[in-house]
């Protein structure tokens, strides 16, 4: 007996490893090609959209149902628009010969459906920020791309920004101080202030417009955009004294369209405050302004001084507080996800785009810098550490760092360092990019290995936690990826909810992580992740773009 069942069991076991062991490659198949493995993971995600979902703004994963946001029903382009250049950039640089093709018929059904399909003149309200980054920034990206990669037809993707910008720019001028309400009617382009928060437009929502219009001043020729858009930096600085002893730089979060003044005192770099910083520094990266580089040198060195801390774990984690009571009151440990960008944010302003190995002889590379790269170095460790120690080794939303305040309480989970705690309402995970995308600035930047390997951790993590097999009737596997209700109980708990974030941002600074070919001294990426070129000076001063306002 034994003669013959010891090859038939050998071959079952060969066959039994063998599905094992595609089994496994095929669910982290980074081990081979992070890069192909990061495309498959697009491909499988849009696929599962654009068979189930296509057209529709808000899509479930695990519903397989679509729907739109506002009150006529209209699609935005939500999901679409979000995605097409990160398509244009794998098609670009994949080493599949499928996967190009593949991409390059995606890429086509999305074009031919912002051309034939989408149309902006909705009779509905859309907050102003959002359609900025998400839409105008998109479009404007593909059209860069398209120019740049030789792929799809880039007029498409102009025309319809300049269409959708013409339906903004009314906001601008529609508050007496220039500062725009929240919301605009597409169709009527009235402006709408807030409905809650007395009215009052977020701090970080009307100063992060500014790359979008002036990249298209810088295209089109039209400085309409250029300087409707700049026009809010002059009430928030003057009318608040913001650089004066009280603020020092450091933003409440709310402001009041038609006086230009802050409301409320609450000053955080997470969700309200955080790209205020960022478009201080972006702007100065894109266009050479040297006004934004002095104002975001000035906040960020508040920054260090009011509200860098460290927690009380085995790891002394660094992060940002916030303080509820303005620049006086107490430092809450509470640390948004979003607040992750801030260490490639840092890097950025500390190198300029130009690697670390080669600034050590240059005399820019001065003592501030070094500590911003500290911070840098510091603020990326730590929100790794906010994936590394969760049992599905994926971040929440929010944690909050071990301190004195708030003092933690029972319910609340602790991570094995002790560095810090997650509330139960905040454990939920909606695939956001903020980490990767500092790791992608890191490791360019420094060239540490590192930075890519705990960017391959977290890309294991997503795809073992956030994708969802079903299997048809037919055999067929059906592939979708979806956020998670709670990142602390494995198996985790999903939600049905496709962020188009996941594809626009995570997704691309998760590539761009394990690509070779990136140089950030030539490029800048808008909040949503969409890159533009940086200007060329000559153009500028032909077309007559300058900075329109002074301290
Ligand atoms: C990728 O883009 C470069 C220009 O940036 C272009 O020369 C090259 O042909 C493109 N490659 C493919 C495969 O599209
Ligand atoms: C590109 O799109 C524009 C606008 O839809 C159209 O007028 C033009 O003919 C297209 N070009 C090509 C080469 O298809
Ligand atoms: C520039 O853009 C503005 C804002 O949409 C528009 O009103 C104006 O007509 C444009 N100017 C030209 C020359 O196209
Ligand atoms: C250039 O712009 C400035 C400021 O917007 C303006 O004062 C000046 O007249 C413009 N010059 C030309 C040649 O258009």
């Amino acid at each position: 007996m034994r003669w013959i069942t010891k090859p038939i069991i050998s071959v079952i076991v060969a066959i039994f490893a063998y599905q094992l062991r595609s089994r496994y490659l095929k669910d982290t198949p980074s081990l081979n090609d992070p890069k192909v493995a990061i495309e498959e993971t697009f491909l499988e995600s849009w696929i599962d959209y654009r068979s189930n979902g296509w057209g529709y703004d808000v899509y479930g994963p695990i519903s397989k149902k679509g729907k739109n946001m506002g009150r006529s029903g209209d699609p935005l382009g939500w999901i679409i628009v979000d995605s097409v250049d990160t398509m244009m950039i794998m098609h670009n640089k994949t080493t599949d010969e499928a996967h190009r093709e593949q991409f390059s018929k995606e890429i086509n059904l999305a074009e031919v459906w912002i051309r034939d399909t989408l149309n902006y003149n909705i009779d509905s309200e859309v907050n102003l920020f959002e359609t900025t980054i998400r839409m105008l920034g998109g479009l404007l990206s593909a059209y860069y791309c398209s120019e740049t990669y030789l792929i799809g037809n880039s007029t498409v993707y102009l025309d319809k920004a300049i269409d959708l910008a013409d339906r903004l720019v009314p906001t601008f001028l529609q508050s007496p101080t220039g500062i725009p309400y929240s919301s605009v009617n597409l169709a009527s382009g009235e402006a709408i202030k807030n409905h809650v928060d007395n009215g009052a437009s977020s701090t970080a929502e009307f100063t992060t417009l500014q790359m979008e219009f002036k990249y298209l001043s810088y295209v089109t020729g039209n400085s309409t955009y250029w300087k409707l858009s700049e026009r809010v930096y002059e009430p928030l600085y003057k009318n608040n004294n913001l650089l004066g002893p009280h603020h020092q730089g450091l933003i409440p979060i709310f402001t009041n369209p038609d006086t230009g003044v802050f409301q409320g005192s609450v000053i955080r770099f997470g969700s309200r405050g955080d790209s205020f910083y960022e478009y201080l520094l972006k702007q100065y990266l894109l266009t050479g302004e040297k006004i934004y580089r002095n104002l975001y040198y000035k906040s960020m060195s508040s920054m260090q001084k009011h509200l860098l801390r460290q927690s009380n774990g085995k790891l002394r984690l660094m992060y940002i507080g916030e303080k509820d009571y303005g620049l006086n009151g107490p430092t809450s440990s509470k640390f948004d996800h979003l607040v992750c960008f801030m260490g490639g944010l840092l890097a950025m302003g500390a190198t300029g785009g130009t690697p670390y190995s080669e600034l050590a002889s240059d005399s820019e590379w001065t003592a501030n810098h070094k500590s911003e790269w500290k911070v840098a170095e510091g603020l990326t460790r730590t929100c790794y550490e906010m994936y590394n120690q969760i049992p599905s080794g994926l971040s929440p939303e929010i944690v909050v760092f071990n301190s004195n305040y708030p003092v933690a309480e029972e319910s609340w989970w602790k991570s094995k360092s002790e560095d810090y705690f997650v509330k139960p309402l905040d454990a939920h995970n909606i695939q956001r990019p903020e980490t990767v995308e500092s790791l992608m600035f890191m490791y360019h930047l420094s060239g540490n290995e590192q930075y890519r390997n705990w960017g391959l951790k977290i890309f294991n993590s997503f795809v073992e936690n956030t994708k969802v097999i079903k299997v048809a009737d037919s055999g067929e596997e059906k592939i979708a990826y979806t956020s998670l209700r709670n990142v602390l109980k494995v198996p985790t708990r999903k939600a049905d909810n496709l962020e188009s974030f996941w594809l626009a941002e995570t997704l691309k600074y998760l590539y761009l992580l394990f690509d070779d070919d990136v140089d950030l001294s030539k490029i800048v990426f808008n909040t949503e992740a969409h890159p533009f070129p940086v200007f060329d000076q000559s153009r500028l001063n032909e077309l007559n773009l300058t900075t329109g306002w002074k301290l």
